[in-house]
């Protein structure tokens, strides 16, 4: 049995896709500062997948750290997670970020390196693509930076793109992942104000906000409102193992988009929430958001071909998943 080094594996993506893993036959090993993850979520993983979560609490800024899991494991493959991702933190700390985020892959490939590890998934993101007209986006489309977050992706892919033979390396273009895990036990659990818009529409639906700003309905799309590309987040999990799967069984690298091809405006996405809660949720039009672009899509055809891999879930499955987690979690408050 295969054994995965998940770093970052107690955030939003790396949880559900720890789950992935473990269905998928692989052993995991979860590495993680909990800088951007509540302490129970270990708890909750073991809860859900019957077994105890192998955890070792690190930073991927400490080689020592990682030399000693290399060492303590004989680990097959990475899939790297632990990274700062907000856009709008990141212009205000950028030294942070890219401290963190290229510092942070090139401390963890010299620890695989000297390890002899050389399969690693690396989690990107659409924000490489910059303000694009070209929608749906294919892999190819140029890369440019709109802020220091997206810098540090793009950094990340053309350090990757250095590596040779027997490296291989999968890297992963995430669009908007939303939703949560089936059992309602682990979902997005941002610590404040959410910056994106489902966790903010569901702390509206749980009462905690009391209204949603929609941010511009001027733009050039049916009802005006900004139209992404959601991709469930369990659906993104499973595109992590197909991912690792590849990597082990070939040797080869891939780059894919790893979205639906589907585009849903805000206000769409405010009447499945509203349907998936049960009460129609109130919003405001607010001027645009500064840095945003109309539309967002992924081209989703290269990992069908490369990977098999297709999203299932629809936009309602999202939207009726995160509420019954952020439901629980207010009765389970209240308990
Ligand atoms: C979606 C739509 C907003 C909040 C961001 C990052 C990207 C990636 C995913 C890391 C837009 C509108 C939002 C609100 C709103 N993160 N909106 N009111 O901006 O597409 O992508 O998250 O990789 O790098 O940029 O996601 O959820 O913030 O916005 O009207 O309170 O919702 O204008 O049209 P975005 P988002």
């Amino acid at each position: 049995m295969a054994k995965i080094l998940l770093t970052g594996g107690a955030g939003y993506i790396g949880s559900h896709t720890y789950l992935a893993l473990l269905e998928a036959g692989f052993e995991v090993v979860v590495f993680d500062n909990f800088s951007n993850a509540k302490p129970d979520v270990p708890d909750r993983l073991q809860q859900i997948a019957g077994q105890a979560v192998h955890l070792v609490r690190g930073d991927v800024l400490d080689r020592a750290a990682l030399d000693a899991v290399f060492a303590d494991h004989q680990i097959d493959g990475v899939v790297h997670f632990a990274a700062k991702k907000a856009v709008g933190e990141s212009v205000a700390q950028p030294i942070d970020y890219m401290h963190t985020n290229i510092g942070g892959l090139l401390t963890l490939l010299a620890a695989m390196e000297e390890a002899g590890v050389r399969r690693l998934v690396f989690s990107s993101s659409a924000t490489v693509y910059g303000d694009t007209e070209v929608q749906p986006i294919p892999e190819d489309h140029p890369r440019t930076y709109t802020s220091p977050y997206a810098y540090t992706k793009i950094a990340g892919e053309q350090i990757l793109e250095q590596l040779p033979a027997p490296w291989a390396i999968g890297i992963l273009r995430y669009f908007n992942p939303v939703g949560a895990h089936r059992s309602a036990l682990i979902g997005e659990d941002p610590a404040d104000i959410p910056n994106n818009l489902v966790p903010y529409i569901a702390k509206v639906a749980t009462g905690e906000l009391s209204e949603l700003g929609v941010f511009g309905d001027d733009y050039n799309t049916p009802d005006g409102t900004g139209v992404r590309d959601y991709i469930h987040v369990e659906d993104l999990a499973r595109g992590h193992v197909l991912s690792l799967q590849a990597l082990l069984d070939s040797g080869k690298g891939h780059t894919v988009n790893l979205g639906t091809g589907e585009g849903s405006s805000v206000l769409e996405v405010v009447a499945a929430y509203s349907d998936a809660c049960g009460r129609a949720l109130p919003y405001r039009i607010q001027p645009r958001r500064d840095g945003d672009v109309a539309v967002l899509t992924a081209r989703p055809e290269k990992a069908r071909e490369l990977l098999g891999f297709e999203a299932t879930r629809s936009l309602s499955d999202m939207c009726r998943s995160s509420w019954a987690w952020v439901s629980g979690q207010i009765r389970n408050a209240r308990d």
